[in-house]
C-alpha cells in the first residue's frame, strides 16, 4: 500500500472524515497536516458518532497510529477534551498519538484577535483563533510544542508574546484580555499532560515509511479554503492542498503515492466568499435539509449550490488528483433534475482560468447543463450494480467533464455505506 493523501477538493465539509475512516483499515498511520481545531470531520461506527477536531480519524481504527504534524496550530485545552472524549469512548489514545514539536501552540489571545479582526473584516471565520496563530507563526513570533514544554523558556516567550499583543490590542481599542497569568499557568499544566505524546513526528513517519509502513494524509478544509489556492482572502489560514502534506509533515514529495479528492455530488461552503453556484432559491434549501448541511463545528448553515466542474477541474490540477470520491450521492435521490456548472462565462466570454480576485469570481457567471434526476432511494448502497442508471449516467458525466476516475461514492454517512468502483485505479490501490 503506497503513502496517500486524501483531502477536500472544494471548500471543506465534503466527508473526508468518513472516507479517512472507510480506508484507515489499509493504513499504519494517519496523519493530520494542517489547520487546527477548525476542522469537524465526522464518522458513524454504527449508530455512533464522533466529531474529531484535531485528532486524525485514524484513531479510531485500533492499532493505527495517529500523527499531528508540523503544519497543524494546536490548542492544547481542544486537544485534551477530544482526548478525553475518546478515551471516555473507550479508545485507547495513550501510545497510538504523536505531536509534532514544531507544531504551533494556540493561545486564547489568538481568539481576541480573531474577534477585533473578524469585526473589522469579516471572513465568517470558525472563530477558534485559527487565522491569528498562524499568523504569529508565520511574523517568527510564534510558540512551538518544543518550547511549551521548555517551563521557562514558554514562561519567557509567552510574556514577551502577550506583551506584544497587548499593545497592538491597545492601539486597536481592545482592552479585555483573559488574565495572562493564571493562562500562562494554564497552559504550563496542559504541558504536563502533553509531553508524553510530543516527539519529532517527521522523523518518525520518515522512519514508518522507511520500514514500509502505509501512511495516510488526513487533509482538513478544502482546495478552495487554501491560503494560495482558495478564494483569497475568503480561506483559512493553512495550505490544505496536496502540497501542504509535505510541509505540514515533513515528509518529501516522492514519498507521496495517490493523491485522492473527496467532493460532493454538490457543493457547499461555510462563511463568506464568492461561491458561482450557489443555489439561492429552494433547491439549495432542499439539499441543506436533506444533507444535514449545518457546519459540525460552528452548526451554522452551509451555503449550497451545484456541482462546479471550472473548481473541479482546478482543485484536480493544484492537487495532482487521481481519484475522486463522490460523496452524498443520497442526497439529489428526490430532485427532478440536476444541474451542473459546465463552465463560466464574464460578459459573454469563456472563462477557462479560476480567478484570482474576489471582485473577478463575484462576475462569473455559471453555464448549467441539466441532468435528468434519478428519484429512487440510493442510501445505504454498497455495490455499483445497485445504483439507478441516471444515477450512474450522473457520476459518468462528472467524471468526463472533470476528467478525473471516480473511483469511490459514498451513499450514506456509516462507514458500511460506501460503494468502491469496480476495476478503478482505486480498487487496485486498496488491494
Ligand atoms: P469533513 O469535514 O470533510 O469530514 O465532512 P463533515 O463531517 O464536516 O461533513 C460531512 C457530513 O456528511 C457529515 O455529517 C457526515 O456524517 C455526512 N456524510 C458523509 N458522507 C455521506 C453520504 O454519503 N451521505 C450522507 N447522507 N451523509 C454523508
Ligand atoms: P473541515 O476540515 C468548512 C472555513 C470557515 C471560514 C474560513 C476561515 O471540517 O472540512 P478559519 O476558522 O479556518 O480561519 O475560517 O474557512 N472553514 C471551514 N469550512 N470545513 C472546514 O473544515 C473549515 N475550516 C474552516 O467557515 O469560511
Ligand atoms: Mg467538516
Amino acid at each position: 500500500m503506497g503513502n496517500l493523501i486524501i483531502l477536500g477538493a472544494q471548500w471543506g465539509d465534503e466527508g473526508k472524515g468518513k472516507l479517512v475512516d472507510v480506508l484507515a483499515k489499509r493504513f499504519d498511520i494517519v496523519v493530520r497536516y494542517q489547520g487546527g481545531h477548525n476542522a469537524g470531520h465526522t464518522v458513524f461506527i454504527g449508530e455512533k458518532k464522533f466529531v474529531l477536531k484535531l485528532i486524525p480519524t485514524g484513531i479510531l481504527r485500533p492499532g493505527k497510529l495517529a500523527v499531528i504534524g508540523n503544519g497543524l496550530v494546536i490548542d492544547p485545552a481542544a486537544l485534551l477534551s477530544e482526548i478525553d472524549m475518546l478515551t471516555a469512548e473507550g479508545i485507547e489514545v495513550s501510545g497510538r498519538l504523536f505531536l509534532s514539536n514544531r507544531a504551533h501552540v494556540l493561545l486564547p489571545v489568538h481568539r481576541t484577535m480573531e474577534k477585533v479582526f473578524e469585526a473589522r473584516r469579516p471572513i465568517g471565520t470558525t472563530s477558534r483563533g485559527i487565522g491569528p496563530c498562524y499568523e504569529d507563526k508565520t511574523a517568527r513570533r510564534g510558540i512551538r510544542m518544543a518550547e511549551l514544554l521548555d517551563r521557562d523558556g514558554f514562561r519567557a516567550k509567552y510574556d514577551a508574546l502577550m506583551a506584544e499583543k497587548m499593545a497592538i490590542g491597545a492601539a486597536l481599542g481592545v482592552n479585555e484580555y483573559a488574565d495572562v497569568a493564571a493562562i500562562r499557568e494554564q497552559y504550563e499544566a496542559f504541558a504536563e499532560r502533553i509531553k508524553p505524546m510530543v516527539c519529532d513526528t517527521a522523523m518518525l513517519l520518515r522512519r514508518a515509511m522507511r520500514d514500509g509502513k502505509a501512511v495516510m494524509f488526513e487533509g482538513a478544509q478544502g482546495t478552495l479554503l487554501d491560503i494560495d489556492h482558495g478564494t483569497y482572502p475568503f480561506v483559512t489560514s493553512s495550505s490544505a492542498s496536496a502540497g501542504g502534506a509535505c510541509t505540514g509533515a515533513g515528509v518529501p514529495p516522492t514519498s507521496i503515492g495517490s493523491v485522492v479528492g473527496v467532493a460532493k455530488a454538490y457543493i457547499t461552503r461555510v462563511g463568506g466568499g464568492p461561491f458561482p453556484t450557489e443555489a439561492l432559491d429552494g433547491a439549495g434549501e432542499r439539499i441543506r435539509q436533506r444533507g444535514n448541511e449545518f457546519g459540525s463545528v460552528t452548526g451554522r448553515p452551509r451555503r449550497c449550490g451545484w456541482f462546479d466542474i471550472p473548481l473541479t477541474l482546478y482543485s484536480a490540477a493544484v492537487n495532482g488528483i487521481d481519484t475522486l470520491v463522490i460523496t452524498k450521492l443520497d442526497v439529489l435521490d428526490e430532485f427532478d433534475n440536476v444541474p451542473v456548472c459546465v463552465a463560466y462565462r464574464r460578459g459573454g466570454a469563456e472563462v477557462r482560468d479560476i480567478p484570482a480576485t474576489i471582485a473577478e469570481m463575484e462576475q462569473l457567471e455559471p453555464v448549467y447543463e441539466c441532468l435528468p434526476g434519478w428519484k429512487a432511494s440510493i442510501f445505504g448502497m454498497t455495490s455499483y450494480d445497485q445504483l439507478p442508471a441516471r444515477a450512474k449516467e450522473y457520476l459518468a458525466f462528472l467524471e468526463s467533464r472533470a476528467g478525473v476516475e471516480i473511483g469511490c461514492i459514498s451513499t450514506g454517512p456509516e462507514r458500511s455505506q460506501t460503494i468502491i468502483k469496480p476495476g478503478s485505479h482505486f480498487e487496485k490501490l486498496l488491494g
